[in-house]
């Protein structure tokens, strides 16, 4: 089993499959982007084995997340291997999209076994939509967020919480929760050099949910998925709305989770240095021991806490981007 120094159990994997991706949310990257040379990734049989080593160790949950998965060529090959042990090995299966390629893959990740995926969405508004990512693609992003409901999938709409967003917040969350959607609002954090100052983005959740309790009532609720959000119910809409705090209220001593980008650097924290090679230890003569002794190195690793913070003339926490760690 995964266990670390502070006595977390460590049962969620985030295995990233590229670091590329079809948008650029002002956010999240620059819109001069460097990716990585596609020599650099690993093979969809590497990301395979990865995973098999982790299900090994107790991982009982895998989430696919990028840069954008669903850019990556033969992608459903992996998912279908993966799906198949969605009830023996693994408890679930899901994978955060961007939604732009959702529509053509909807039905094929739930025939996998995918029931929850988590669909990235900022506005509704078609214009800030393409200014904000760089892309004119709202359309293709609902018609997979419809396309995954007719699948049969849960859909999570995930906003990242930026200032000059905020008067179309609950807009946003109203038509999530008429559509049937989980809403999770998260607040930005430093990972990475973009254009914009993050202090210029940044906005506290208790800003955010003070401002929606001018509209709504939000029932504190028990909902709990493993992950960081803490849940409230919205008693008008009926609809579950998520806040994920990094900043403002620290989830670290809860953290159950590992993340490996698409070149097998296991990252034991989203926001701290640490990296251990995979891809040597999976490349290697005897690759079990190897890995085995990889995850272990990680438990002794794995920091307490992030060190994010956001302020004047801060630089960002660490130096990757999200879409190179896995969101
Ligand atoms: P489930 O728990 O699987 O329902 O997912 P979730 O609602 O927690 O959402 P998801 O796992 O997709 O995470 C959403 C976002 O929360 C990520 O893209 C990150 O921005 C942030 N997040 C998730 N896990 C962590 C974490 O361990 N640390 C920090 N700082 N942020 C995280
Ligand atoms: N801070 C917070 N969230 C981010 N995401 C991307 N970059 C950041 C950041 N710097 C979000 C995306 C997506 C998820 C993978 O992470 O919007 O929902
Ligand atoms: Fe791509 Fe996700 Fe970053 Fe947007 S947030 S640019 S969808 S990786």
């Amino acid at each position: 089993m995964l266990v670390d120094g502070f006595q977390r159990r460590i049962t969620y994997l985030r295995l990233s499959v590229t670091d590329r991706c079809d948008l650029r949310c002002a956010y999240c990257m620059p819109r001069e982007m460097t990716f990585l040379p596609r020599r650099e990734l690993l093979t969809l049989e590497e990301l395979h084995r990865l995973a098999l080593a982790f299900m090994a160790r107790g991982v009982r949950k895998i989430r696919i997340t990028g840069g954008e998965p669903l850019v990556r060529r033969d992608l459903m090959d992996l998912v279908r291997s993966l799906g198949r042990a969605v009830g023996s090995g693994l408890d679930e299966l899901t994978m955060t999209t961007n939604g732009t390629q959702l529509a053509a893959h909807a039905d094929a990740l739930a025939a996998a076994g995918v029931r929850r995926i988590n669909v990235s969405l900022d506005t509704l508004d078609c214009a800030r939509f393409a200014e904000l990512t760089g892309a004119d693609r709202l359309p293709q992003v609902l018609e997979g967020v419809a396309a995954a409901r007719e699948a049969g999938l849960a859909v999570k709409i995930n906003v990242v919480a930026l200032r000059d967003g905020l008067p179309e917040l609950s807009d946003l969350i109203a038509w999530a929760h008429g559509q049937g959607h989980q809403v999770t609002l998260i607040e930005v954090m430093p990972l990475g050099e973009i254009a914009q100052p993050r202090t210029e983005q940044f906005v506290p959740l208790s800003e955010v949910r003070r401002e929606l309790e001018q509209r709504w009532t939000l029932l504190p609720s028990t909902h709990r998925t493993g992950g960081p959000a803490r849940y409230f119910d919205v008693a008008e809409t009926g609809g579950r709305l998520g806040f994920i705090t990094p900043l403002s209220d620290n989830f670290c001593a809860g953290c159950n989770r590992l993340r490996v980008t698409a070149t097998g650097q296991l990252h034991p924290c989203l926001g701290a240095a640490e990296a251990i090679d995979l891809r040597a230890a999976l490349r290697s003569d005897e690759p079990d021991t190897a890995l085995s002794h990889a995850l272990d190195q990680a438990m002794r690793v794995k920091p307490e806490r992030h060190s994010f913070a956001i302020a004047q003339g801060a630089g960002p926490a660490v130096e990757r981007h999200m879409s190179v760690t896995g969101g």
